[in-house]
């Protein structure tokens, strides 16, 4: 099965409330952040079975996911969460600290596309030297991905859950599902 199909089989069966009349942002975001990291994985596996032109597709299908799905949160979300008394932020869920996650794992995108690169015009006998060297990047998106995603269930999501009214809460859900699906 090609990475493409994986994702159209993915989506359909992820992205699906359980209840579509009450809408959960915390377990939204949470499915979302479950279809970036198999999305993730997908890429990184066709990187080491060396398909270089099947992991340059799905890298950038992932980028561009990731991408959406931040902005989307930039522009709906942390201006809801920066609401809050300054002084009522938990340990680890200050709204900087999601927005420098954002920097951080765009910085490393950028850098994973070019070892991509690097790796596709290695000759071909040192090709799997260059891409074991390189591995390492990639494992850090999806560490900082998956670190992020946790503290976004932790903190930021099931506060915005309490605090928005069901029909905030809805407008959200759609615009988040769309921008990043
Ligand atoms: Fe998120
Ligand atoms: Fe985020």
């Amino acid at each position: 099965m090609s990475v493409e199909m994986k994702f159209d089989v993915t989506v359909a069966s992820i992205i699906t409330p359980d209840d579509p009349s009450a809408p959960d942002l915390t377990t939204l975001n949470g499915r979302i952040h479950d279809l970036l990291d198999e999305w993730l994985v997908g890429a990184i596996e066709a990187l080491t079975a060396l398909d270089m032109a099947s992991a340059q597709r799905a890298w950038n299908c992932v980028v561009w996911h990731i991408e959406a799905h931040h902005s989307a949160e930039d522009e709906l979300i942390l201006c809801h969460y920066e609401d809050q008394d300054i002084e009522d932020y938990p340990e680890g869920g200050l709204p900087e600290l999601f927005q420098a996650e954002h920097k951080r794992l765009r910085e490393l995108m950028d850098q994973c596309k070019l070892e991509l690169d690097r790796i596709e015009q290695a000759p071909p006998h040192k090709q799997r030297r260059c891409m074991v060297e390189r591995l390492e990047v990639f494992m850090r998106v999806r560490r900082l991905l998956e670190h992020h995603g946790l503290r976004e269930q932790t903190h930021l999501y099931p506060r915005l859950d309490a605090k928005l009214s069901r029909e905030e809460r809805e407008f959200i859900a759609e615009e988040l599902e769309a921008a990043s699906l």
